[in-house]
């Protein structure tokens, strides 16, 4: 039995004045940027689903692709009573395909930024699977954040996350990232990563500069999100989406660039822009196979399992603390 309303948790680090001070700190700098993160609010949250449905957008359905082919093995990997705890949970998708073949899963545990959406796709899974424990947190997991007494569970804490959600932090910190999570998940916690693979970077450019303009809205909303919460005064068609691979650094990055010379303003601050600067609003770094083996060394993992497309354009990998 769950009591998901009673116990959600909604962490502090969320509060509208940290997006406040993080967009004032972001457009300070010399080289202006946005932490990806603040992307996903309500609407940003609807038009990442869309993006997921793009054509272009190869990362979604390759992921489940891979998960669907080998479901079995990783269902046996994660083992019985498992207690799964999910990183930016999103919609719960791919979440549902865990949880339809794991044995007797004990508790799910979805962590997101996405309040409405995950308050929503909670309810459906407590629905949905009876006898499985759903506690959602509301949180930033890239801030400390908190997890709920986790009591005694019988199985192993298996952290899932998916969509390469990984890629958008500098592999220094996404080592950093895995380690802290780790720790608050117990000392034999195993992870069920999803990471994008480098590739030829025309299908990276394509991907994310889809035909119908979804990811430049979705870049745009952090814009429209500063004004709607900050009384910000951007103005949108001042801005254009641009989203490239840089080879040398191994990651796609977007951002939005001042079409013209033009003053914004910011919670009562002026925030100036020449013609063409930019702001960079997210990384998407992509892995090689050795790349993703020296992120897990350097988090104390050793690869336990591992599953890709034909076309090797995505990586499920399996993570086991090394001993
Ligand atoms: C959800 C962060 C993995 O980096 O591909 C999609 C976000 N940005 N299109 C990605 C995104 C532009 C996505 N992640």
């Amino acid at each position: 039995m769950s009591f998901f309303t009673e116990r959600e948790w909604c962490d502090s680090t969320l509060s509208g004045d940290t997006f406040r001070r993080d967009v004032l700190h972001g457009l300070s700098q010399p080289e202006k940027s946005l932490p990806c993160k603040y992307l996903y609010d309500e609407t940003g949250a609807r038009l990442f689903e869309s993006i997921c449905e793009l054509d272009e957008y190869y990362p979604t359905r390759t992921e489940i692709a891979i998960l669907r082919q080998n479901i079995q093995e990783i269902a046996s990997l994660l083992g019985p009573a498992c207690h799964l705890v999910e990183l930016g949970s999103g919609s719960g998708m791919k979440t549902r395909l865990l949880l339809d073949h794991l044995e007797h899963p004990s508790r799910y545990v979805p962590v997101d930024v996405a309040r409405t959406q995950l308050l929503e796709s909670s309810a459906r899974l407590t629905r949905d699977y009876p006898g499985l424990e759903v506690l959602p947190v509301c949180a930033d997991f890239t801030a400390n954040f908190t997890l709920l007494d986790s009591g005694t569970t019988q199985g192993r804490t298996t952290v899932f996350f998916p969509g390469s959600t990984i890629g958008n932090f500098e592999p220094r910190e996404a080592a950093t990232l895995l380690r802290r999570v780790a720790r608050m998940c117990g000392t034999d916690a195993a992870f069920l990563i999803g990471v994008d693979l480098k590739k030829d970077p025309e299908l990276l450019h394509l991907a994310y500069n889809d035909s119908r303009g979804i990811t430049a809205q979705f870049n745009l909303n952090i814009l429209a999100r500063a004004n709607r919460e900050l009384a910000a005064d951007f103005s949108l068609p001042h801005f254009r989406h641009r989203a490239f691979y840089n080879e040398r650094a191994g990651r796609v990055e977007m951002h939005l660039v001042s079409r013209q010379s033009q003053a914004v303003r910011v919670d009562g601050r002026e925030i100036r822009f020449n013609r063409a600067e930019s702001i960079r609003t997210e990384y998407s770094y992509k892995y090689s196979p050795n790349g993703l083996r020296e992120l897990a060394a350097r988090a104390g993992f050793a690869i336990a399992g591992r599953w890709t497309d034909e076309r090797q354009w995505f990586g499920v990998y399996y993570l086991l603390p090394r001993t």
